[in-house]
């Protein structure tokens, strides 16, 4: 989705804004710009297309400005183009805006400030917010006695008389504008009558500031900038900032000024950047030892209880309840799935997993009886943050697994907990994934074990086969080193790759917790191939879908449940029988079988079996999508944070 950068400091502003927004593009983008200030003229470069285009626009290279904002455009209103690229300005040239959201009353106010003389060049919801700036600055200026002595109008007096003044009004300017917007908003705001100024707001959109002395910075996630600072300012809604190269100063509504606390950000500035991997996602499948490790972190150690000191949920409280909602989009609702697998098993409360988009619609019964977990990479997802909101609003308690520190998502829930990904670049989710599924099994062991479960005998299968919780702390804690061994030879995978990228079509099939990681692995080929994928239930697929089995499709099952095997085996002579190709991705020891391909990898318990199965299948869509020559990491159409409905 669109992307937020600004700076003003010492440095010539135009370099600073083009790395910030090549940092951005991975959120999916079709135009960008920049506009910086100088000789009390705004400079806008922008167009369709790369960011890497405005380089060759002409007077780029002569930009001089030290201070600057940038976006990247994901078309919702307007086809992409050079007009409905941002930044916007308003009528008369004085306040030029870059805005990251939607604008749900723009037509309104289009026709509002039509009807007061303004003229409209792009089809943006944007245009407004310059406009209405515009607009109350002009009144406010016009009330202020002083403006009686002056014999021009403001847009004749950039650079003078009193800048603070100026900066005063400009604020409520944008205050009062932003009081007229329904819909989400992270805007910046320049203006020749603030010079070496950005002021920026936020509602529902995310927007962060990082601090250096001498010079700041903006954008709409901290990957961003992270080469420049680890120190940030994160905004909250209704919060409003004016940023100068020595200051920043909070405001809220009713503009009133105080201090917020800095967020030191321990993500290493490498770990933005690909280190010798061809694509973003290679990389970060190939990071998910790691990120397992780290997620596991201190949490989990086999001879004692679950570590949740950040986590202030009680027996008591977890007696009262009597369901769980997990809710979340994409690859997060996948981890959900096995998360419902896991509390459902381990603690014996019922779970329902929903997403964000319909649940936030659907009037979902909660009551104070209810716990609601919401699963988000980004935490800045908008339907996910409306769906906590919902839920909120019906007295039940909020739980988020959020990877990114300070994110909207983290700051609205009542509870917290973080997977330790590190910053997740590419669009298509991977490590992020096995994250929040191995956090979502430590989760359930901690809530398990305050149930008082700790010694009880769990029945995990229809064959009745019963564990402990120690067996799968065991399990979970061998999770890293199981991952390198699949990690060690992806020939396999490369091979069936190379044969199937030609398809049109494809399957994915499973039982139980392997069908949650059917729908991932098909997601996944989805997002990255563009080739059509369908995942199934196994048992079900003879009520309708095989239908569409005809001689030479590729079918991938996925088979790690010792007490599902026979069931599955069956299924997948039914395909076979109908012509298709075989991938059996294992970790039994399937012997005189008739399947194309036989995947092996190391077994585990099959609560957490997600967590290596998956991983041929994210390498299985990565060599498809590269042997289709296409970009793995920014996916036609898909962004990484969706922060629109
Ligand atoms: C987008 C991304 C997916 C991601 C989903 C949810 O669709 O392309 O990779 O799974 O959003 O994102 P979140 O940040 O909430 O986990």
């Amino acid at each position: 989705m669109c992307g937020i950068i600004g700076y003003v400091g010492n440095k010539k502003a135009s370099n600073i804004l083009i790395n910030g927004l090549l940092a951005l593009e991975y959120r999916g983008y079709d135009s960008a710009g920049i506009a910086t200030l100088e000789n009390n003229e705004i400079k806008i470069m922008k167009d369709k297309g790369r960011v890497r285009n405005i380089l060759d626009l002409d007077g780029y290279k002569e930009l001089q400005g030290t201070y600057g904002i940038a976006h990247t455009r994901w078309a919702t209103h307007g086809k992409p183009s050079k007009e409905n690229s941002h930044p916007h300005m308003d009528n008369s040239n004085t306040f030029t805006v870059v805005h990251n959201g939607i604008i749900e009353n723009y037509n309104e106010l289009r026709s509002f400030l039509t009807d007061n003389g303004y003229t409209f060049y792009s089809q943006t919801d944007t245009e407004v917010i310059p406009n209405l700036i515009h607009y109350y600055f002009k009144k406010i200026d016009q009330e202020d006695t002083d403006y009686n002595n002056k014999t021009n109008s403001f847009e004749n007096k950039t650079n003078v008389g009193n800048e603070n003044n100026y900066k005063d009004k400009v604020l409520e300017a944008v205050v009062k504008a932003t009081n007229d917007l329904k819909g989400s908003y992270a805007i910046e705001v320049i203006s020749p009558l603030i010079p070496d100024t950005i002021i920026v707001a936020r509602k529902d959109s995310p927007l962060v500031i990082g601090t250096k002395s001498d010079e700041n910075y903006v954008a709409s996630d901290i990957p961003a900038l992270l080469t420049y600072t680890k120190d940030f300012y994160l905004l909250d809604d209704n919060e409003f900032a004016i940023i100068t190269n020595d200051s920043i100063s909070f405001y809220n509504k009713d503009l009133e000024k105080y201090t917020k606390e800095i967020k030191n950000i321990e993500w290493d500035a490498s770990s933005a950047e690909k280190n010798g991997y061809d694509d973003f996602m290679l990389k970060e499948i190939f990071e998910q030892p790691n990120s397992v490790r780290e997620t596991i972190g201190s949490r989990l150690k086999l001879n004692e209880a679950c570590n949740f000191d950040d986590l202030e949920i009680t027996s008591e409280y977890l007696k009262s309840i009597n369901k769980i909602f997990i809710v979340a989009c994409g690859t997060a609702m996948h981890a959900g799935l096995v998360g419902k697998v896991l509390l459902e098993k381990l603690c014996k409360i019922p779970v329902e997993v929903d997403i964000a988009s319909e649940f936030r619609y659907r009037d979902p019964i909660i009551d104070d009886k209810t716990l609601c977990i919401y699963v988000s990479q980004s935490g800045e997802t908008a339907d996910t943050i409306a769906a906590l909101k919902l839920a909120k609003s019906k007295c039940a308690k909020t739980l988020a697994i959020s990877n990114v520190i300070g994110s909207s998502i983290t700051r609205e829930a009542d509870y917290t907990i973080y997977t330790h990904a590190g910053p997740e670049i590419a669009v298509a989710s991977t490590k992020a994934y096995t994250s929040q599924v191995v956090l979502f099994a430590i989760l359930a062991i901690h809530f398990s074990e305050l149930l008082g479960y700790d010694n009880t005998d769990i029945t995990i299968n229809p064959d009745g086969k019963t564990i402990k919780l120690y067996d799968i702390k065991k399990d979970i804690l061998e999770l890293p080193k199981k991952i390198s061994m699949i990690l060690e030879d992806t020939s396999l995978i490369k091979k069936f790759a190379d044969e199937a990228y030609t398809q049109k079509d494809m399957f994915f099939l499973g039982r139980g917790v392997d069908q949650t990681v059917a729908l991932e692995g098909s997601l996944k080929l989805k997002e990255i191939s563009y080739i059509h994928s369908e995942a199934y239930a196994s048992g079900e697929l003879k009520h309708g879908p095989i239908a569409l089995i005809e001689n030479g499709i590729h079918v991938i099952s996925i088979l790690t449940d010792p007490s599902l095997a026979k069931k599955s085996i069956s299924n997948i002579q039914e395909v076979i029988t109908r012509g298709a190709k075989t991938m059996v991705i294992t970790n039994q020891d399937l012997e005189n079988t008739n399947f194309d391909y036989i995947y092996k990898i190391p077994e585990t318990n099959p609560l957490i079996s997600p967590i290596l199965s998956v991983i041929p299948l994210q390498l299985l869509a990565y060599y498809i999508s590269k042997n289709k020559g296409l970009d793995v990491d920014k996916p036609r159409n898909l962004a990484k944070s969706v922060t629109v409905e």
